[in-house]
């Protein structure tokens, strides 16, 4: 039996307490530890080698969400995010889905399309012909662009061709599909795509533009899957209600945006965790959700012959475990080690899982009680830190207006003053 994810009243330790669970989880050194906490912050030099014009760092919350069990195996998830409940949202989710043995997941092979667009072509039929004809040479020099990609058993698989039709006539399109292992895969597919391209020129005998990835991974693709029992998430009634929720999205773009956007609260926070690209992510994502021409939801949510709610996402993910932030930046380096992933293929279904339970959490609160009472705490506590509540009436200052239910500056500033006043 390997270690728990599943820690009762977590939330209700101290920071340096929580840190401690999670050192031993992660057989963290102390070093990886204190990168979690970001206390001391960045060596200056980090800054400087990963963006231009650097002048410092910029700190976010990290949290811990708990309680996750994915494809037997217990996790503890990192997220990077700003905004209150989403966390404890994520936490609460995984631990309902516990009792029918949490999130199961899968994805495709990890390939990634480089787009090639080649212009003033005369016949783009014949020449998309051609192009295919000539296919293996094509792969071939892409191929002789990455040796260690080749050697790690990835590499250029395949070529797409498509006329795609532009207000200026028609354009060939080639994709490139290129298996990129571990990498997130634009270094390599851009390097390839860009090697091709004089080949292309000479087979159509057009001109090509551009040479670049594209971020609709749809060759690259996470799936996780979850069963809620109905007597765990509140009985028949919440399980309609969030089926319901699911429809609306489904059939409404203005819905549909909010709901993908509470999906991407959970997989932005662990893709930022990790050092990972969350516009990458963002792009694939609602770019994904949009491929039918119409925009629609990345889950599904469904009544299983049991009265039990299931839930799915699908959705690309183009993650990397090798290069860029993940490599150099401590504390993605330590939430990777925290996650324990043997590939980018495990931390993008691990991704999955995470945007699937933040999606529940979101329904359920918004089909039952609504979403202001989660949010009510933590967002009090903002509100008061922000107009400089003093530590020991912070817990006071917060209650006042959660029971209250008016959170607002000028009544926090106005608590403040009240018990100042009274303990003078
Ligand atoms: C807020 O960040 C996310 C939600 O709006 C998602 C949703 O409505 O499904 C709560």
């Amino acid at each position: 039996m390997g270690r728990t994810s599943r820690i009762e009243g977590f939330y209700k330790l101290s920071m340096s307490e929580r840190l401690k669970i999670v050192k031993e989880f992660g057989d963290l050194t102390s070093e990886e530890a204190l990168a979690l906490t970001g206390f001391g912050g960045l060596d200056p030099s980090i800054p400087d080698k990963m963006i231009e014009n650097a002048v410092g760092s910029f700190a976010l919350p990290l949290g811990i969400a708990v309680n996750f069990t994915i494809n037997g195996r217990d996790y503890l998830i990192p997220m990077a995010v700003e905004e209150p409940s989403v966390v404890a949202a994520a936490s609460n989710a995984a631990k309902m889905a516990r009792d029918k043995g949490g999130f199961w997941t899968s994805s495709t092979p990890p390939v990634m399309i480089g787009q090639v667009q080649i212009t003033g072509v005369k016949d783009p039929s014949r020449a998309k012909h051609l192009l295919l004809a000539k296919k293996d040479a094509v792969l071939e020099l892409a191929n002789k662009q990455d040796p260690m990609l080749i050697k790690l058993g990835g590499g250029a698989r395949d070529l797409e061709v498509r006329v795609v039709q532009g207000q200026r006539g028609p354009m060939v399109v080639v994709h490139l599909l290129v298996d990129v292992r571990d990498a997130m895969g634009a270094n390599a597919v851009n390097t390839m795509a860009e090697a091709v391209a004089p080949m292309l020129e000479d087979i159509t005998g057009g001109q090509v533009r551009l040479r670049i990835l594209s971020n609709l991974a749809t060759h690259r693709l996470a799936r996780a899957h979850a069963v809620w029992a109905k007597e765990s998430i509140g009985g028949d009634e919440v399980v309609d209600g969030i089926i319901d929720a699911f429809l609306f999205a489904d059939a409404d773009p203005f819905r549909c945006a909010t709901h993908n956007k509470g999906i991407m609260n959970g997989i932005d926070a662990i893709i930022l965790a990790t050092g990972n690209d969350t516009r990458a992510i963002e792009a694939g994502a609602h770019s994904y959700a949009a491929r039918t021409g119409q925009y629609k939801p990345l889950t599904v949510f469904e009544k299983t012959p049991e009265g039990d709610l299931a839930g799915t996402i699908e959705i690309p993910m183009a993650v990397g475990l090798i290069g860029g932030a993940t490599k150099v930046h401590p504390t993605a380096r330590a939430c990777i080690k925290l996650l324990g992933v043997k590939g980018a293929s495990e931390l993008g279904e691990v991704a999955a899982a995470v945007g699937l339970a933040q999606n529940f959490a979101a329904l359920r609160a918004l089909a039952t009680v609504g979403i202001q009472k989660g949010h009510m705490k933590l967002h009090a506590k903002n509100i008061a830190a922000s107009v400089g509540c003093p530590e020991e009436l912070l817990d006071e200052v917060c209650e006042i207006m959660v029971s209250e239910k008016k959170i607002r500056m000028d009544r926090a500033q106005e608590i403040i003053e009240d018990l100042k006043n009274r303990k003078r």
